[in-house]
């Protein structure tokens, strides 16, 4: 799929779609196009069959011309970033459907800036032709080619960056939805591991980028007796997954972040009911989307460090697996009694959390499908944020508002981490029934004291039940957005 920047007269060109933003009142570029093809936008909008509101689509066919057919989208009463994203979403499964296979798309001043407009579009049509049995098959999607269309010849630039970065997004969700999706009998954590080598290998012109898999034997030695725990009841040996990727002077502190990867959670000995079970081979959404972000950060070669750390291993319940009120020590020297074998999330996150410290890290940012709790409290929504730092914490919620991929935040208060007491061990690994994932993430706190951290449960944003079934690639867009932020700071 290529992306182009054009700000060439609309006349002398020639596609099999043009995707024409616009709200009922015709404006500019919607009113030549309506009178150089019949009027027939503004029939449309008289017969009531395309009103302008805010993500409705409507193709029209153009017998005879150079451009083939019209896809009108609704612009009007857009007034923030998810319906933005929402609407072009909608325009891009109407232009896929038409089977076109050059597009153009025609600036609608949808977005803050042009550049945030084009990058929006790059990154839905990318996202949007993800088809989980054609990814790695040989049935291309038709689109091949989109020209983005400015009347600005002063703008084509900023166009061209948004193109460029949206693409690269929309492909590093793609990487993390495949991930997701795969069954958990072939995603496992040794897969994962070979899928991280791979993309080590990626020669880089500017940066450049390294993987590390660390197996049982190095976590005995490291002492990660609370990861090792969870993978005691599983046939498959648990992987520690580290990525370096290094875009900028090897003195400036990278950005951790630590993906949790429970390939698949069956609850453990605290086994979980059966209804839905199958949803769990989701559990490693986390670290798929540290995967995708790697992804994403080759193709753009952006001038900052980034250290990716992904525990990945099965919750299993066999012979030697960890029992409800089992003790382990930690990587930290901190003890923990095992309540539950089903929140093991945090278990194998604490260590990550732990190690993360000898990258001396500017911020840690951990990314988990942890609790039931966080769906329950934000939907599918927002993600949850939970922070040792304020500032933090402000930057992602600003980066996910920027991205249309939102986060909330839950508070870390001294009267959660009480819950966490234990008669036998430094902490337990629940909190007990309320406030489930703000005790969750009190528990991670207790391990990230030496840095700011912050932590995203995205155990409702990370994939949809139901009909549409599948991974959304989230939170590739957020944390994006946030390094993207960083790395400004680091250009010449
Ligand atoms: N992976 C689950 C969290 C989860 C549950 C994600 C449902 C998506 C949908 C996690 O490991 C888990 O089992 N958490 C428990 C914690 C509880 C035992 C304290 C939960 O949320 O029920
Ligand atoms: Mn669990
Ligand atoms: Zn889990």
């Amino acid at each position: 799929m290529k992306f182009t920047a054009s700000c060439a007269e609309l006349s002398g060109l020639k596609a099999d779609s043009l995707v024409l933003p616009t709200g009922s009142e015709l404006e500019n570029s919607a009113e030549t196009i309506n009178q150089w093809a019949n009027n027939i936008i503004s029939s449309a909008i008289l017969s009531g069959e395309f009103s302008g509101k805010s993500g409705q689509v409507l193709v029209l066919n153009l017998p005879e011309s150079a451009i083939k057919r019209l896809i009108l989208l609704g612009t009007d009463g857009l007034t923030n970033q998810r319906q933005v994203k929402k609407a072009v979403t909608a325009a891009c499964a109407a232009l896929n459907k038409t089977k076109s296979k050059t597009a153009l798309w025609l600036e609608g001043g949808i977005a803050d800036t042009i550049e945030a407009e084009a990058s929006i579009v790059a990154q839905s049509i990318n996202a949007s032709l993800y088809n989980y049995k054609k990814y790695n098959g040989d049935i291309k999607p038709s689109l091949e080619l989109l020209t983005f269309l400015t009347s600005d010849k002063s703008v084509t630039s900023a166009v061209d960056a948004g193109l460029l970065y949206g693409a690269a997004v929309g492909d590093g969700m793609n990487t993390a939805k495949q991930l997701g999706n795969l069954p958990a009998n072939i995603c496992t954590p040794s897969y994962l591991a070979d899928q991280a080598v791979t993309l080590g290998k990626k020669k880089l012109n500017k940066a450049s980028i390294t993987t590390e898999i660390l197996d049982r034997s190095d976590m005995q030695k490291l002492k990660m007796g609370s990861l090792l725990s969870v993978a005691e009841g599983s046939e498959e040996p648990p992987k520690l997954i580290v990525m370096n990727y290094q875009g900028t002077d090897a003195s400036k502190k990278p950005i951790v972040l630590v993906g949790k990867a429970v390939t698949f959670d069956s609850g453990g000995i605290s086994l979980k009911p059966g209804r839905g079970m199958d949803e769990m081979k989701y559990d490693m959404c986390g670290g798929a989307s540290v995967l995708g972000v790697m992804n994403t950060l080759t193709q753009l070669e952006l001038p900052i460090n980034v250290v990716g750390i992904i525990p990945a291993t099965e919750n299993m319940p066999n012979g030697r697996a960890t029992k409800p009120g089992d003790v382990v020590t930690s990587m930290s020297g901190q003890t923990i009694e095992i309540l539950n074998t089903d929140a093991e999330g945090r278990l194998i996150l604490c260590d990550s959390l732990t190690y993360a410290a000898k990258f001396d890290p500017e911020t840690v940012i951990d990314i988990a499908t942890l609790t039931g709790a966080v769906i329950s409290a934000l939907g599918k929504v927002a993600s949850g944020v939970l922070s040792n730092d304020q500032q933090l914490a402000n930057d992602l919620i600003e980066s996910g508002t920027q991205s249309a991929d939102p986060v909330w935040q839950l508070p870390l208060w001294e009267e959660y981490d009480e819950l966490l007491k234990s008669n036998f061990a430094d902490m337990a690994n629940i909190g007990g029934p309320q406030a489930g994932t703000i005790t969750a993430g009190c528990f991670l706190a207790r391990y990230a004291k030496d840095y700011k951290w912050a932590h995203l449960d995205v155990a409702g944003t990370a994939w949809v039940s139901g009909a549409n079934k599948g991974a959304t690639g989230r939170p590739v867009p957020l944390l994006m957005a946030y390094i993207r932020q960083k790395s400004e700071a680091n250009r010449d």
